[in-house]
């Protein structure tokens, strides 16, 4: 972390600007206590006196990204499968340092963490606002709330004169709420759920519904109640639809689609988010690492499809934001997700949309983060040539500032 003098002005040859949906050519901010304080063509800004100059060049700013959906103490070279048994949780915190730092270079100021085993991603989170170390901002549920033997996140790998069972493991809708309050009163800053199986948790299916509509409101209640967001992680239909029906903020995954399910989701204002480049990673790379032979046969089953839901969300224009599932891939690489966004059936200003404004408003958080307006937070990355052409260009970045710090400068 380098200090910086307390005005800092920034010039760079183009600024996208993703609310208004264009790029300023010439552009300069200024940015005084960690905020965007001006924004607008070089010619209308000057520097400030005293101000540190900050030249951009002939590179392309936007804001920092954000990715709804990460475990940044997952690393899928570390703890495939039966592997994880042997894992404590302390040595995952170590991981997440590296993690963090690695999410932050890569252009991602402000990351999603849905789901871990206990608390531990809370001191993640403070220890990178104290500036202990370097990270982007994170928004942390904390244990996930969900059913015995369910996706979120029952230990299902162990027989039963173990007794293994997960932190978040509740059954009916007071023991649901009991989980929230819980996690709220440990501080999380939003709660997250299940309401199907899933691809990595042993014996349960990605068709199959978990969790009742009536356990699955009593969560979003309360949560709601409290101001907190949720997330409830669903692959098949019915388990989809009952998450938009209890009222959850942004559904996971969302990988068997409908009409209907599209439909129900734009009159709530439900938004998705669709990990789809994670799929490339696990079937090149799952087997080596461990990965359940079930659960490579259940990501064979439902990549493909996914991505089939993800253009018919986009086409019907439902609201998708940019979450990657971190973990099953190596941190770092988020921004690979980006080309495939493109691929089906986002533009470039879309997908770019997804991980900064649609995001901050998934987030709940618009008008100060993944924007470049006056007031917003001073989060900017840079890189060569121009995403708005070709989206590719994310996966190299080049500059990094995080409430007016920069972590990166290349
Ligand atoms: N955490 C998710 C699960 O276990 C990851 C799904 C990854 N696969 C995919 N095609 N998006 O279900």
């Amino acid at each position: 972390n380098k200090a910086q003098a307390e005005i800092t002005y920034v010039t760079a040859e183009r600024l996208v600007d993703p609310q208004k949906g264009t790029a300023i050519a010439n552009a300069a901010l200024i940015i005084e206590d960690g905020k965007i304080t001006a924004v607008g063509t070089a010619a209308e800004i000057e520097k400030p006196a005293g101000a540190e100059h900050i030249d951009l060049g002939d590179k392309t700013a936007l804001p920092g990204l954000i990715d709804m959906h990460t475990h940044i103490t997952g690393d899928p070279t570390k703890g495939g499968g039966y592997a994880s048994l042997v894992i404590p949780v302390e040595r995952t915190i170590i991981w997440a340092v590296e993690n963090a730092r690695k999410t932050l270079m890569a252009g991602f100021t402000t990351i999603r963490n849905v789901g871990s085993d206990g608390y531990e991603t809370l001191s993640i989170r403070d220890a990178i606002n104290a500036g202990e170390i370097a990270g982007p901002r994170m928004f942390v549920s904390g244990p996930p709330v969900g059913i015995v033997g369910g996706h979120c996140s029952d230990n299902n790998l162990l027989p039963p004169s173990y007794e293994a069972s997960g932190e978040g493991v509740a059954t009916g809708p007071w023991e649901m709420r009991a989980k929230v309050r819980q996690n709220i009163k440990y501080g999380v800053d939003l709660i997250k759920t299940c309401s199907t199986g899933g691809v990595f948790s042993k014996g349960t299916l990605l068709g199959a519904p978990q969790g009742t509509v009536e356990e699955l409101t009593a969560i979003v209640d309360e949560a709601h109640s409290r101001g907190l967001k949720v997330a409830s992680h669903a692959h098949g239909t019915i388990g989809i639809k009952n998450a938009i029906r209890a009222g959850v903020d942004t559904v996971e995954h969302v990988s068997y689609l409908d009409d209907e399910a599209i439909r129900m989701a734009k009159k709530a204002g439900t938004y998705f988010s669709m990990d789809i480049y994670n799929t490339e990673y696990t079937l090149s790379e799952g087997e080596k690492n461990g990965v359940l032979p079930e659960s490579l046969d259940k990501e064979r089953q439902v990549g493909g499809i996914q991505r089939e839901s993800f253009s018919k969300a986009v086409k019907a224009g439902a609201k998708v934001v940019f979450g990657t599932d971190a973990a099953i891939f190596p941190h770092g690489d988020n921004a690979k997700q980006f080309s495939r966004m493109v691929r089906f059936g986002m533009t470039p200003l879309q997908a770019i949309r997804a991980s900064t404004s649609l995001a901050a408003k998934a987030l709940g958080r618009e008008g100060e983060l993944g924007c470049v307006a006056v007031g917003c937070r001073a989060d900017l990355i840079a890189v060569s040539g121009d995403p708005l052409s070709d989206i590719s260009v994310l996966e190299e970045v080049a500059f990094v500032m995080k409430d007016g710090v920069v972590h990166k400068d290349d």
